[in-house]
């Protein structure tokens, strides 16, 4: 069934006879049979209608929203694909702190752990066991059942609002069914976005053949895809929802964890599969066993079992630490192995000089994930191991850490190919290798092509720039054709040079011109990350910019200054100033200033208190036009919706006011003046 693929079907003229009255009943009970219909379809794998029937019942609400666009509602499921691209996403507060899960590889630690909560209770806990999935953790927000939110786990405590591209999850309930149990006024859970290995597979190898970089594996590619600011690409994804929580939900009287589930299952979701309450160690073991046999069978990633108590109050008593509860403990898997053979060892110079190397593999699965490269680390580890060009050898595969080859398999009559030994000049710019401890680096820091490479491509990365379409390859020809030497200098890529690439045709020349053009606004966090400072990662580029909020604090920044900050320590705080006061490379950071880049400061506390809040506009604006206050409500994590309803949080009212301000009032919604919205908007 292809709810999306909606084929322009227009019944306007057929509607003519109906008013506006009949019209919004009509519109509403259409919607209601959508939802439920979309709920048998996707959650319960047992539709009860054809999907042409379901396509006709699409096709008539999308008629009569074109007729009378005012009764178009967020929850419509005419709505799952959002029109525009967002320019970045805003940020929002979790209702409750999304804490992760205290885990362990070790079946000990479990008894341990069930001792200590048998001591605490003087009696037996029930557990609830379920698959630990492996994908992007969310929180969902509804209000009086209608899906408002959505946002990423971030830190914990604050995250991205990604309310639209969730929006394109099939599963999803854009509202809450209410035939078996009546909708709470709030609700928010948490859950995961997977995406099926099978899927998987399929979009790397359709990103490989569009040249762009596949992702690592499924976990990233669901984060990934979830964090598109176009909700039409993320739409084109196979996601998937699971929901393994209620996070909050005033008033719900439940007293395990598994009623909770049930309840959940009623008003539509998806939940975690195969949730079982047990009472003894051997039953978790049991569990454990056979999720972990049964691994490869799946068609999703989990890496590991989940042992919750199930009971609500004896959690209560438990409580959290910081950053867990004390409740629930996550039992690991070990990485998963593979056997395969080495067809080379190459060295691969990284943007710091440094020399890794890579043992380039036959490709093998390795959970449902093709590996073809592992890292060797550097020369000691590849002393260590012992290991050469022909050799069979065991890899493994950890979360989305990138493979390793773990030992050497002996074999008997085989002829063994050379000895490796790191090169004694650079591989890319021929200078004279310098060692430090185990690493081999090459110093010619503004001279090596394969520096510039791996530098130019960090930048455009996706914590970075996130620059669609700049993968390795096009930065190799870029770079061999001479067309860029700095960043600053993929600003300044014209069409028609990109066109002249191999490889290039118009339109993919034009993409990559839009994709590069589209970075010139870009959040400080990512340019601190895309900088390439060494060791300075995608956490403490953004507590640098949290803590500066400009460029020119930070660059005014003493190291003294620079080492208080969360993450930084004393010899990276040094590497920042360097990097900050290198001529080199701060006369890169104003060239790429000078090409028009803007840096967008960090969203103050200001931003999430909009965030997920629904603005409307009536009548005339004097100070802005429309589509920039759009743009500004948008950019706060806002959402501007054209009707007056329950779920408005505020009116800006312009000159010529229409009828929307009597509703407004009527429903008791805040009104603004433009100036009052405009200070909002600007604090
Ligand atoms: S329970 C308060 N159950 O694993 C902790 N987590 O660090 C509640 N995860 O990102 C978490 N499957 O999103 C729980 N069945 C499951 C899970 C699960 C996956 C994720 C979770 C978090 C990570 C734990």
């Amino acid at each position: 069934m292809h709810l999306l693929a909606w084929n322009g079907f227009n019944t306007t003229g057929d509607l003519r006879d109906m008013s506006k009255s009949e019209a919004e009943i009509r519109a509403e009970k259409i919607r209601l049979e959508l939802h439920r219909h979309a709920h048998l379809y996707y959650v319960e794998s047992r539709p009860e209608i054809k999907d042409s029937d379901y396509d006709l019942l699409f096709a008539e609400l999308r008629a009569l929203e074109l007729e009378w666009p005012e009764l178009i509602t967020n929850d419509s499921p005419t709505q799952r694909v959002g029109a525009e691209p967002q320019k970045s996403f805003g940020t929002a507060e979790h209702s409750v702190p999304m804490l992760s899960l205290d885990s362990t590889k070790n079946l000990e630690e479990l008894v341990r752990f069930d001792k200590r909560i048998k001591d605490t209770l003087g009696n037996n806990p029930e557990y609830l066991l379920e698959p630990k999935l492996d994908g992007a953790s969310i929180e969902l927000v509804y209000e009086h059942g209608v899906f408002v939110r959505a946002v990423t786990r971030g830190n914990g405590q604050v995250g991205e609002v990604i309310t639209e591209n969730a929006k394109t999850i099939s599963s999803l309930p854009l509202r809450l069914l209410s035939s078996k149990r009546v909708a709470p006024e709030t609700l928010s859970v948490r859950g995961e976005v997977i995406m099926y290995l099978s899927e998987f597979e399929e979009l790397n190898q359709a990103m490989l053949k569009k040249g762009l970089d596949p992702y690592a594996n499924p976990r990233n590619s669901a984060s990934g895809s979830l964090r598109q600011l176009k909700s039409r690409v993320t739409a084109e994804r196979p996601l998937e929802l699971m929901i393994f929580d209620i996070l909050q939900c005033p008033g719900l009287a439940v007293e395990s964890d598994f009623e909770g589930l049930e309840m959940l299952k009623d008003w539509g979701f998806k939940i975690v599969p195969e949730a079982q309450v047990v009472t003894t160690l051997n039953e978790i073991e049991e569990y454990y066993r056979s999720y972990e046999d049964r691994r490869d069978e799946l068609d999703y990633e989990i890496d590991g079992v989940v042992a919750k108590i199930n009971q609500l109050d004896v959690r209560e008593e438990l409580g959290n630490t910081s950053h867990h509860p004390r409740w629930a403990l996550a039992l690991k898997f070990e990485p998963r192995k593979a056997t395969t053979r080495i067809r080379k060892i190459v060295v691969q110079v990284g943007r710091t000089g440094k020399l890794t190397p890579v043992a380039d593999l036959d490709p093998v699965i390795v959970g449902g994930v093709t590996v073809s490269r592992a890292s060797l680390h550097n020369r000691e580890e590849v002393e260590r191991r012992g290991v050469r060009a022909g050799d069979l050898v065991r890899i493994q595969r950890a979360g989305d850490v990138i493979p390793q080859v773990v030992e050497r398999i002996e074999e008997e009559n085989t002829q063994r190919g050379k000895e490796f030994r790191i090169p004694k000049n650079c591989p890319a710019c021929d200078v004279e290798i310098v060692e430090r401890g185990p690493f081999s680096y090459c110093p010619n820091r503004f001279g090596c092509v394969a520096q510039l490479k791996a530098g130019i491509l960090h930048f455009g990365s996706r914590e970075g720039l996130d620059i669609e379409g700049l993968g390795k390859k096009n930065i190799e020809k870029l770079v061999d054709e001479k067309l860029v030497s700095e960043p600053a200098d993929l600003f300044c890529l014209q069409v028609e040079a990109l066109e002249e690439l191999e490889g290039f045709r118009k339109k993919s020349a034009e993409n990559l011109y839009r994709a590069i053009q589209e970075k010139k606004s870009i959040d400080f966090n990512r340019f601190i990350y895309g900088l390439g400072i060494p060791e300075v990662g995608v956490t403490v580029a953004k507590n640098l910019a949290n803590e500066f909020g400009n460029l020119p604090a930070l660059q005014e920044a003493s190291i003294e200054r620079l080492e208080s900050i969360d993450g930084v320590g004393s010899i990276m705080s040094e590497q920042i100033y360097e990097y900050l006061h290198n001529d080199i490379t701060s006369s890169r950071i104003s060239a790429v200033l000078h090409q028009g880049v803007r840096l967008i400061p960090p969203k103050s506390s200001r931003s999430s208190e909009m965030a997920g809040k629904t603005f409307v506009f009536t009548g005339k604006l004097i100070r802005i036009k429309r589509g920039e206050a759009i743009e500004a409500v948008e950019s706060v994590g806002g959402k501007v919706s054209g009707s007056v309803s329950s779920r408005t949080k505020f009116l800006v009212v312009g000159e010529d006011p229409g009828s929307k301000l009597q509703k407004a009032k009527n429903l008791r919604v805040k009104l603004l003046s433009e100036s009052e919205f405009i200070n909002k908007i600007k604090q």
